[in-house]
């Protein structure tokens, strides 16, 4: 799907005109790969470029409009995030997968060469994804508005899971991971991501019981499968419940239900060692200071002691001092001990983790 140089020099020519910026071999192998196989070889075609501290590229970026397409841009080149990360907030920011190419395209021309591998892994990913972008957009668009909801929280977990059930019909890879651009091998290296730290935090093993709190289409479950003894899921849209449970049948200990959105009541005390939630707490935190002061009680509650509650990505913010700081607040008053406070420890997504242990 993704690995000819024809198909590379396409995404060259089309993203930014007749000028040669790259070796197409070099980047061939590369992105193709990258995309196909492995994003960490990207590390080696960075190798091969000087580095440039913060000051030289704000100069090379120059003018970015709006600001927030900016911000991304020096995120991405300082770093602070991964190509395909940086491309799904571009879709966000900018509203279309047209208008994305049109702005990577000025600023390839005023960046010169060689061409930061990361802006050029950015740009054929757009257009390898073409489509997928096109739906990533178009769902974006479509997702409520965090700053503009208000009302009580069955009304506000009504409307995501009218957004869910929706989406998932779509595209189910986008739907629960943005920057997968639709494409499960993408979204298949984010989640190894996650599971290879769940497994260096010493979570996992075939004795563990574990419960995500919005498991969507049940990546999380299907692959961590292989290294717990049981995997159930719990989420408030039906229909994601109902791609889950297709997408992993034939797994004996992966389970799934639905769920209220507002408590953990369907589990007794003690039930599990590891509760955690991905990508989803955000819109737990949607539903209100009262849901999520409920969710850390309940989490203690169905913890066996000693047993970790994991949360990836806290609120919507944009703040993690502030996570940080309401974290500390809660898991205090729920009984646990804080054992990381929103650290970053991914390359590829962007998640921040928060690890309580019980007792
Ligand atoms: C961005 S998706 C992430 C899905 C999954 N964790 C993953 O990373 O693939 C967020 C999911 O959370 C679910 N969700 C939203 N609010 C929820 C709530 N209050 N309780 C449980 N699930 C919720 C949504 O239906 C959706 O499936």
């Amino acid at each position: 799907m993704f690995g000819t140089k024809k198909q590379c020099l396409g995404a060259f020519f089309i993203v930014w005109g007749s000028e040669t910026m790259f070796e197409p071999s070099k980047h061939c192998s590369t992105i193709s790969n990258n995309v196909s196989g492995d994003f960490r070889q990207n590390e080696q075609a960075m190798a091969e470029v000087e580095p440039l501290d913060w000051k030289e590229i704000d100069v090379r970026l120059g003018e970015v409009e709006p600001e927030i397409a900016r911000e991304v841009l020096l995120d991405l080149l300082t770093d602070d995030i991964s190509p395909v990360i940086a491309l799904s907030r571009l879709l966000l920011a900018l509203g279309g997968a047209q208008e994305t190419e049109e702005l990577l395209a000025a600023v390839a021309r005023r960046w010169g060469r060689p061409l930061d591998p990361r802006l050029r892994e950015m740009a054929v990913l757009l257009h390898d994804h073409r489509e997928g972008c096109d739906r990533v957009a178009d769902m974006l668009r479509e997702h409520p508005d965090p700053l503009r909801m208000s009302g009580p929280p069955e009304e506000i977990v009504a409307t995501f899971r009218r957004f869910f059930d929706r989406s998932v019909t779509r595209n189910e890879e986008a739907s629960v991971a943005a920057y997968s651009l639709g494409d499960p091998g993408i979204l298949s290296q984010v989640t190894e991501e996650v599971v290879a730290q769940l497994r260096a935090w010493d979570l996992l093993g075939p004795d563990r019981s574990t419960l995500e709190i919005g498991c969507g289409i049940g990546r999380m479950q299907a692959a961590l499968s292989p290294y717990v003894g049981e995997a159930h899921g719990i989420d408030i849209s039906p229909k994601m419940v109902e791609t889950a449970r297709r997408r992993c049948a034939g797994l004996p200990n992966v389970s799934f239900s639905v769920s209220s959105g507002r408590d953990l009541a369907d589990f007794p005390a003690e039930r599990f060692d590891l509760v955690y939630a991905v990508d989803s707490f955000p819109y737990v935190h949607q539903a209100g200071p009262e849901v999520v002061e409920t969710h850390f009680h309940e989490a203690a509650r169905v913890l066996k002691p000693g047993g970790e509650f994991v949360i990836l990505h806290f609120s919507y913010r944009d703040s993690t001092e502030e996570d940080r700081a309401e974290v500390r607040k809660l898991s205090r008053a729920a009984g646990f001990t804080l054992v990381m406070n929103g650290a970053q420890p991914f390359k590829l997504w962007d998640g921040v983790a928060f690890r309580m242990r019980k007792g």
